[in-house]
């Protein structure tokens, strides 16, 4: 298939680019590069030995992304492209509904005016809220979102719903990605935040080049086994295998499906912590801090109705994510940065 990838320099734009090339898709990336760098594009390309036709284009600017898609001819869209720093859209709410909803929007109407009616969407757990069961099913309703990070996605999964309900012409996956952590094997592309990191893996790799002196873990006192937060962490390979099996189900006319994309397991702050030390040999110095606001004590998938509908499930385990997630951090110790 011809998959156009909206975002497709980012984090998990990129390793999914190139699972669409490995499994002899063709992959057409559309990127403002606000977040990520073109040299993900050149290691995409590296990685693969395959060519990859790349658009800098804001998704906000529809004319750019209607002649895109009139030369393009594409069968699917892959939609990453999204602003998603919880702790900024808190601050600068504006700007992420405007990025978030209105590149959305003209992607929905540049596709429909070109008659591409597929599309796969990178939807969060975050939708969930504050779970009132877990592991999470499908089924669990939607919660409230206490940022405007979350609410874009929250909207944008409805959006959807309502245009494929108008327009049964149109195939939707909702992905709903559980933590997102890891790395390509090869350490060519990894995830590359701007400024001092605000995930958890991300800032461990960080400690351990040295580029931060320790790590706090916030909150020590929730109901959990050791009292840090538990995660549902996934590696990106992973994810970004499970769109290509989402485009197998897209082909078969699939309407609206919502899947949760996690491991199915939880691990707390400290597992992960003493996962890292072992999967390294580097020690992570850390101190205890107060809850982070808008964090929860528990959240992971049930990654069963994936599996079921998709045959999909996650192979790599939580030694695999540390260890690729600190070989990219080692190999780029400033990104992508030079
Ligand atoms: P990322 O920031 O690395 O990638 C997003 C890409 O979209 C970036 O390359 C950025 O430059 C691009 N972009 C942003 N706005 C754009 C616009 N208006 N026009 C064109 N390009 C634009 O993020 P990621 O971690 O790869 O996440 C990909 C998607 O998955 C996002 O929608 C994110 O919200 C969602 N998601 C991520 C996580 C996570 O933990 N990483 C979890 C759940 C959902
Ligand atoms: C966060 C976002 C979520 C988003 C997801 C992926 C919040 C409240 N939630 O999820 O909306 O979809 O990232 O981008 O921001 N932790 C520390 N120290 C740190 C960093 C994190 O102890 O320096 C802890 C957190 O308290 C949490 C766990 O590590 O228990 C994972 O945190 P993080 O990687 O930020 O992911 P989430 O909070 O699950």
């Amino acid at each position: 298939m011809r998959i156009i990838v909206t975002g497709g320099a980012g984090f998990i734009g990129s390793h999914t680019a190139v699972e669409l090339l490995d499994k002899g898709h063709e992959a057409i990336i559309i990127d403002n590069l606000s977040n990520s760098s073109e040299k993900a594009i050149d290691r995409i390309e590296k990685i693969t030995g395959k060519k990859v036709r790349f658009y800098k284009e804001d998704l906000c600017n529809k004319d750019g992304l209607l002649s895109i898609f009139e030369r393009e001819k594409a069968d699917c869209v892959i939609h990453f492209a999204g602003l998603k720093a919880v702790g900024e859209s808190v601050k600068l709410p504006y700007k992420y509904y405007y990025n978030n909803i209105v590149g959305t929007l003209n992607l929905i109407d540049v596709m429909n005016k070109c008659g591409v009616k597929n599309i796969i969407f990178s939807s969060s757990a975050t939708v969930y809220g504050t779970p009132s069961v877990v592991p999470i099913t499908e089924e669990c309703p939607k919660g409230i979102c206490t940022n405007p990070y979350g609410q874009t996605k929250s909207m944008i999964e409805q959006i959807l719903t309502d245009v494929q309900k108008a327009d049964r012409s149109f195939n939707v996956v909702l992905l709903r990605y559980f933590n997102p952590i890891g790395a390509h094997p090869s350490g060519l592309i990894g995830e590359n935040p701007n400024g001092i990191p605000n995930n958890l893996m991300p800032f461990i790799t960080q400690v351990a080049i040295g580029r931060l002196s320790e790590l706090g873990v916030f909150g020590n006192d929730y109901d959990t086994p050791d009292g840090t937060g538990v995660r549902d962490y996934i590696h990106v390979m992973d994810l970004a295998s499970a769109h290509v099996h989402a485009l197998k189900k897209i082909a078969d006319g699939s309407g609206i499906s919502i899947y949760n994309l996690g491991t199915g397991k939880g691990y707390s702050v400290l597992e992960v912590i003493k996962s890292f030390e072992q999967a390294t040999g580097i020690k992570i110095p850390y101190s205890f801090r107060p809850r982070r606001e808008g964090d929860i004590a528990t959240c992971y998938a049930s990654a069963k109705k994936a599996k079921e509908e998709l045959g999909w499930e996650a192979k790599y385990d939580i030694i695999d994510m540390c260890r690729d997630s600190w070989n990219f951090q080692r190999l780029n110790p400033n990104g992508y940065d030079d």
